[in-house]
Parts: structure tokens; C-alpha cells; sequence
């Protein structure tokens, strides 16, 4: 494809950045396996790879930034690897949240965090309430997070209302069912970007997905950088988006 050449510099049209971008990242295990290092030390890479790309959208003025960080999906995985997440977690939440409060990033989680351990819930709630005023990118970390359950979730809301008189089931428009998801807060996500060369949605923003953009990198996570970043919102630009129209 032609943005495959190697290019010095992506440049990009300041008019047309996406205001949303979602990112699956992926391929911090194989990472690790090429270094010969357990796989937690490529989640750790891929935590600081995150930290990167968090400033380097704000710097690029996109608005909201979406990151699969654990599905609903991951709690298979095993209780070491789980755990090792979870604390990369918290310590992620704990060193981090004061240099996004410098930078005016606004901090939000989307996904049941009922499940999470009750000291991450509190470090969750603490940021959010901190952050809730900063007008720079917000980060919308996906945590115990699946689309079919967003869609589950959603669709008891708009039931219970309903079970309460609140609200007719002829009145449900595709509005009221954005306004019931965890992403209500955001406008859909105009370019969805997936790491290491899988090219699968894996449960992830299933409804707010219909007229996204898709950008597959074969780059795994950990070393997935600005110039990687410019490369994908250098292609969305460069598309021809018609929302079914001609
Ligand atoms: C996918 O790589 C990555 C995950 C399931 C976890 C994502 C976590 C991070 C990027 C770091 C943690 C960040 C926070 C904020 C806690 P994989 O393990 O599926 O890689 P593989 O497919 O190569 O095995």
C-alpha cells in the first residue's frame, strides 16, 4: 500500500485529525518471548509504550483515546499473568495520575470495574474525580471490558427504565442505547487501531465501531511509538469515508 514506504514524516492535516481513536494492544507476550523474558515484563513494556502514546496524542490534540487494557475475556488467562497485570495496574494508576493532571488529561474507565479488586476501584474513582475538570485527551482505559457485555449492561438500563414507566420501548432510538453504554461520555471512535498483526475485533466496542476506520499494524505493542501513531491517523486521512453514501 502506498503509506507502506518508508517516509521521513507522516504529515497530517491538523483539520482532519480523528477526535476519537481505539487501540487493542496487542503483542506484549510475544515481546517478551523474543527477549527471552516473562511474559509480565512485556505487559511493563507495553505499559510505558502506553504512557508514550497517551502524551503524544495530547500533543496531537486528539480528544478522546480508548484502550483495551484487560477484557472480560483475559481472567482465563493465568492467576500469575492476571495478577501481574492488576499490579502493573495499580502502580500505573498511582505514578501516573499526577503527570496527567499536569498535562490536562482527563482519566476515565470504561468496562465493569465492579469485579476489579476493591483497592483498584478506589484508585479509579480518586482519579476520575480529580480529573473530571481537565479539557485536554481523555483516556478511556477499557478494564474487565467486553462488548457483549457493555450491550448486556446497556440493554438492563434501558429495561429497567422501561419496567419503570420512565420510558416507552417505542421510544428507544439508537441514541438511547449510545447514551446507555459505558462510552456515552464520547463521540464514536472514527479510527480503531490493532498492534502485532492479528486482525480481529475481539469484543471490543462492538456498537460504536459501525463506520470506524480500521488501521492493522504488525508492530507489537511495547514498540508501538509516535511515529507509528502519525502512520495510522496518516491513513484514516487518507481515506475516502462515505458513511454508505456515494
Ligand atoms: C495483549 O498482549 C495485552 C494485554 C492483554 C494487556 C494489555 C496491557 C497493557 C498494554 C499494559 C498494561 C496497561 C495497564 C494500564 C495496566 P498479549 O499478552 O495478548 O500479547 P500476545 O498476543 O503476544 O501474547
Amino acid at each position: 500500500m502506498f503509506f507502506e514506504k518508508e517516509v521521513k514524516e507522516y504529515l497530517l492535516n491538523p483539520e482532519k485529525m480523528p477526535k476519537h481513536i481505539a487501540i487493542i494492544m496487542d503483542g506484549n507476550g510475544r515481546w517478551a518471548k523474543k527477549r527471552a523474558l516473562p511474559r509480565k515484563a512485556g505487559h511493563k513494556a507495553g505499559a510505558e509504550a502506553l504512557e508514550n502514546i497517551i502524551s503524544d496524542a495530547n500533543d496531537l490534540g486528539i480528544q478522546h483515546l480508548t484502550v483495551y487494557a484487560f477484557s472480560t475475556e483475559n481472567w482465563k488467562r493465568s492467576e500469575e499473568e492476571v495478577g501481574a497485570i492488576m499490579d502493573l495496574l495499580r502502580q500505573y494508576l498511582k505514578s501516573h495520575f499526577k503527570k496527567f493532571l499536569k498535562n490536562n488529561v482527563r482519566l476515565d474507565v470504561i468496562g465493569d470495574v465492579t469485579r476489579l479488586d476493591a483497592d483498584i476501584q478506589e484508585q479509579i474513582l480518586e482519579i476520575t474525580e480529580l480529573s473530571k475538570e481537565k479539557t485536554g485527551l481523555a483516556v478511556h482505559i477499557a478494564l474487565n471490558y467486553g462488548g457483549r457485555d457493555e450491550l448486556r449492561r446497556a440493554v438492563t438500563k434501558i429495561a429497567q427504565a422501561a419496567a419503570e414507566g420512565k420510558l416507552h420501548p417505542s421510544d428507544i432510538t439508537e441514541e438511547t442505547i449510545s447514551m446507555a453504554l459505558d462510552t456515552a461520555a464520547a463521540p464514536d471512535p472514527e479510527l480503531v487501531i490493532r498492534t502485532s498483526g492479528e486482525e480481529r475485533i475481539s469484543n471490543f466496542l462492538l456498537w460504536q465501531i459501525a463506520y470506524s476506520e480500521f488501521y492493522f499494524s504488525d508492530v507489537l505493542w511495547p514498540d508501538f511509538d509516535k511515529k507509528e501513531l502519525q502512520k495510522a491517523i496518516y491513513y484514516y486521512q487518507n481515506r475516502d469515508r462515505r458513511f454508505g453514501g456515494r
